[in-house]
């Protein structure tokens, strides 16, 4: 791991504890505090609004940083998919975003870690879910691609992970918000990048996405699609 890495990781364990101590003791004195006095009532609950936001980082950076053993096995990814689905339907729901599947059935097992990779999906899905809060589609396509020439991370230089005529499997998701703007496309996947810092963002989200991807020899592109919105490009090697 970079160094970079390596201290995000030490600082946020160090952290760790210590905040999930002052979070208790909040919670406790919310509790007892047998006071009239609103100024200690709003006083507790700034506390403990600023501690969750501090454990939302350090959850994120331990996220982020942790390169803890990978529990590789052959998946299927529709199902990885069909259960990240799951675990959010209640709150895709409530937001008024209706789903569409367009699965290939067909598609070969990849070698991942099923959890690390539900995490993925659902760290987009979130995105695309916050970038629609009137509502809108989300969208699930997985392929398969034979690579050819053309294709980026194909070549013949040894850092290239791909060779050509491999076949890679294949999930989109696409939202139909805004898309992200120009200038941020860049930016979108640097560790605590984030335009929605006033609704608790953190900006660890894609940049824990990238780095599970990398883990996994894969790879992850954002763009703005046409018609709008915006599509994540997730590429994965299969089982061979
Ligand atoms: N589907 C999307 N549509 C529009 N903008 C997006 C989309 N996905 C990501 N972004 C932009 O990329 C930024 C970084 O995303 P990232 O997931 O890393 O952080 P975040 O969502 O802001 O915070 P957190 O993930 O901690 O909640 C977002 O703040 C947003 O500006
Ligand atoms: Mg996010």
């Amino acid at each position: 791991m970079e160094v970079v890495g390596r201290l995000a990781s030490g600082v946020a364990h160090e952290v760790k504890n210590p905040l999930a101590i002052i979070l208790q003791g909040v919670d406790y004195l919310t509790k007892k505090v047998d006071t009239e006095d609103r100024n200690i009532h709003s006083t507790l609950s700034f506390i403990k609004d600023a501690t969750h936001r501090a454990d939302k980082v350090i959850k994120g950076l331990l996220d982020f940083s942790s390169i803890s053993k990978l529990d590789i096995r052959s998946e299927n990814l529709n199902s990885i998919i069909e259960s990240t689905i799951l675990l959010m339907k209640h709150y895709l729901s409530e937001n008024k975003i209706q789903l569409i599947k367009d699965f290939n059935e067909k598609i070969p097992e990849v070698k991942v870690d099923k959890n690390r990779i539900e995490q993925v999906f659902i760290n987009i899905s979130m995105n695309a879910a916050q970038a629609m809060p009137n509502g809108g589609t989300l969208l699930f396509r997985t392929y398969t691609k034979k690579l050819s020439q053309s294709d980026k991370g194909v070549g013949r230089r040894k850092e290239d992970p791909y060779k050509l005529g491999e076949t890679l499997v294949l999930a989109e998701v696409e939202d139909t918000g805004p898309g992200i703007p120009e200038d941020s496309l860049d930016k979108i996947f640097d560790p605590f990048f984030t335009t929605r810092r006033g609704e608790g963002g953190t900006g660890l989200g894609l940049s824990s996405v990238r780095n599970i991807m990398e883990l996994h020899e894969g790879q992850i592109e954002i763009q703005n699609k046409k018609s709008g919105g915006a599509k994540a490009t997730l590429m994965f090697k299969i089982d061979e």
